[in-house]
């Protein structure tokens, strides 16, 4: 049995795309644009493939393992570390000081996940944020917030698709001169992928003041990847009725017969919405998990 582990060229991705989530699987092929960012890690048992690990430079310092997969009859036989090893050399290779891994604690997968982090030295796991779905139009028809409106008149909620390019001008020349709202919560984040169905903006006294990001990772599910509402406005909760809104949206369209399934994203430091979600949404959802995130220093 001899084991290769390769970092793949363009030419060698169409071979492994079975070996990622439907939603790599492009970035796998490693077509032109996105060729810089990503990067893929393949191992192959005799001339076969059987494991990949898919990567992305998030930044000049740090590169992020975006997917990793050994096919079940591969497993336990070294293939993840040896797919890890290499990842983290091609990271080192671009210049990166950091390699992040953000796992899901899902029985069985997170115990592997987390015993190879371990053997592999990365920092013990830290909570990250919690992620819940909501799946085939389900419970959340149910949840009683969906029938409230709960903004007050001074708030005028907008589809985002309809921001005029003088607004999106004044929040990013906001941002450079005085930084008001964290880089990890832009709106311009994955522009590619954005669902204009229900990604909406919002105005408090006619000024941009939030918006709620929506990406469409497959047919069937949008997530709900940004919820943001200036700070002086946060201490009057329009955070999560602006999310709301933007779940009715959804609910509401046609298009939810398609998109049938919602996975909203909340990082760990956004408390009050973890509060929130916990309390008003999760009851009314059929999954709910905690991300955690390991780092090694290369
Ligand atoms: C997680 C996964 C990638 C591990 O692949 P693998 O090739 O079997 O891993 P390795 O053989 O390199 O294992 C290295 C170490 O990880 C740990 N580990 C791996 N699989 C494990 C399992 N099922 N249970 C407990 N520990 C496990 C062990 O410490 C192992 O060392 P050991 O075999 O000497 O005890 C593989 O199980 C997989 O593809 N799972 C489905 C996808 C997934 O969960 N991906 C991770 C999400 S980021």
């Amino acid at each position: 049995m001899a084991l290769d582990v390769t970092t793949l060229c363009a030419e060698e991705g169409l071979e492994f795309t079975g070996l990622t989530f439907d939603r790599y699987k492009h970035l796998v092929k490693h077509e032109e644009a996105n060729r810089h960012a990503f990067y893929s890690t393949g191992a192959r048992i005799d001339k076969t493939p059987v494991g990949l690990a898919l990567s992305e430079q998030i930044s000049p310092e740090i590169a992020e393992l975006k997917s990793l997969f050994v096919l079940p009859q591969h497993r336990r036989q070294g293939v993840a570390g040896a797919l890890l090893n290499m990842a983290e050399k091609e990271a080192k290779h671009r210049g990166c000081q950091k390699f992040i891994i953000l796992y899901q604690d899902q029985e069985p997968e997170s115990a592997a996940i987390a015993n190879l982090l371990r053997a592999k030295a990365y920092s013990p796991p830290e909570f990250s944020g919690l992620v819940c779905k909501s799946r085939d139009r389900g419970r959340i028809l149910n949840a009683p917030f969906l029938k409230k409106s709960l903004l007050p008149p001074s708030c005028e909620v907008f589809l985002w698709k309809d921001l005029p390019q003088a607004e999106k001008t004044f929040i990013r020349d906001r941002q450079r001169q005085t930084p008001w709202y964290p880089e990890i919560l832009s709106p311009f984040s994955n522009e590619t992928e954005i669902e204009y169905l229900n990604s909406l903006g919002l105005r408090y006294r006619g000024e941009i003041a939030g918006w709620v990001i929506t990406h469409r990772i497959s047919k069937k599910t949008i997530r709900y990847t940004t919820s943001f509402v200036r700070e002086d406005l946060q201490q009057y909760g329009f955070t999560a009725p602006l999310l709301i809104e933007a779940i009715k949206t959804h609910m509401a369209s046609p298009e939810s017969f398609v998109a049938t399934d919602a996975s909203f994203l909340i990082p760990a430091q956004f408390s009050g919405m973890i509060a929130f979600a916990r309390k008003r949404m999760i009851p009314y959802l059929e999954e709910t998990f905690s991300l955690y995130k390991c780092t090694k220093t290369l």
